[in-house]
């Protein structure tokens, strides 16, 4: 009976823990919400992608890394094997991602979720008003940002039309819900993730595919910290890029705090890792079309006057 009431109260502070998120163990099975399911992370070598590929494996996926930094992407694998495997995929290249949803299926007998996570922000040296128009730069963004997007969705609805279930996920941001946040380039393609996020989640609904997007505010990975030292933009015409020091993350995170509409609390990669999970997992059954907004209210409360 002590014995008992030992393992139930174990069980209950392991519970706990979790749902304060304290735990770095993996989650009892029950609580394993992705368990048995195939889930692809582009972009997922870093940043982001790379707090959901480790989530979405705690959580009992398998999971595919897709990314073009390599360097990044194999370690990250290797350090999560068996459950994780790496594939360069450059998502821009539909030869790339035709060969790395084909590659899933072939590894694990079936695909469930998709995260369109790789994304651009766009060389800051080149952070130019529309008035300077730059053609392939705006060219350059869209195709990384919408098209490997697309090109996602049509090849991940591909196979999981056949089995009538799927859930998609693309990354948008709060530059996809209003202007002003980022350069004309980038803010189009996030506006464009929600439109395409809208459409397609009509297209593939009869087939019992959900399509979702998710909107964060800033982060301080590579991407926001090479923007605030105004250089690259995070793919592969990118001079080398330093590594992110702690200094400098703990800086970019103040920026943003200032910034924020929601005191109190540091947006981290985790955070945003854990809204995927919800529109991953069957807890978001019912949930298609929808822009997951993560920016504290900013996107809502920006412009209040007086309150
Ligand atoms: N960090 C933020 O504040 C923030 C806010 C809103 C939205 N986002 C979005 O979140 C996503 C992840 O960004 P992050 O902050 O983790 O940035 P990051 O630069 O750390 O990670 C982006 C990843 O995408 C990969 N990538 C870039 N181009 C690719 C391509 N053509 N094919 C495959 N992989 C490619 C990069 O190699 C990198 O691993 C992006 O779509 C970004 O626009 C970020």
């Amino acid at each position: 009976m002590v014995a008992e009431m030992k393992t139930f109260q174990e069980q209950t502070f392991q519970v706990i823990d979790h749902v304060l998120g304290k735990d770095n163990n993996p989650p009892s099975p029950s609580l394993k919400r992705l368990e048995g399911k195939v889930a692809v992370v582009t972009g997922g070598a870093r940043g982001i992608g790379e707090a959901s590929v480790k989530l979405f494996v705690r959580h009992g996926a398998k999971v595919v890394i897709a990314d073009i930094e390599d360097t990044k992407g194999i370690p990250l694998a290797d350090s999560l094997s068996p459950n994780a495997t790496y594939v360069h995929c450059d998502v821009s290249v539909e030869e790339d991602i035709e060969k790395l949803i084909n590659k899933t299926v072939s590894l694990h007998g079936r695909l469930d979720i998709l995260f369109n996570n790789a994304g651009v922000l766009g060389d800051q040296s080149k952070r130019k008003s529309i008035l300077e128009f730059d053609g392939d730069e705006f060219d350059r963004i869209m195709r990384t940002n919408v098209r490997g997007a697309a090109l996602g969705i049509k090849h991940a609805g591909r196979v999981m039309v056949s089995r009538r279930s799927g859930c998609i996920i693309s990354m948008a941001s709060v530059a996809g819900v209003m202007g002003g946040l980022g350069p004309h380039a980038y803010t189009a393609s996030k506006h464009a993730i929600v439109g395409l996020t809208k459409n397609t989640a009509c297209e593939l609904g009869r087939y019992g595919i959900r399509v979702n997007c998710i909107s964060p505010f800033g982060v301080a990975t590579s991407m926001l910290v090479n923007a605030w030292r105004g250089g690259g933009c995070g793919d592969d015409d990118d001079e080398e890029e330093e590594e992110l020091c702690e200094e400098e993350v703990e800086k970019m995170e103040e920026v943003v705090r200032g910034l924020a509409n929601l005191k109190g609390a540091t947006l981290k990669a985790k955070d945003i890792a854990e809204a995927a999970l919800y529109l991953a997992s069957d807890e978001s059954k019912y949930v298609s079309g929808h822009n997951l907004v993560v920016d504290g209210g900013f996107t809502t409360s920006k412009n209040c006057i007086g309150l």
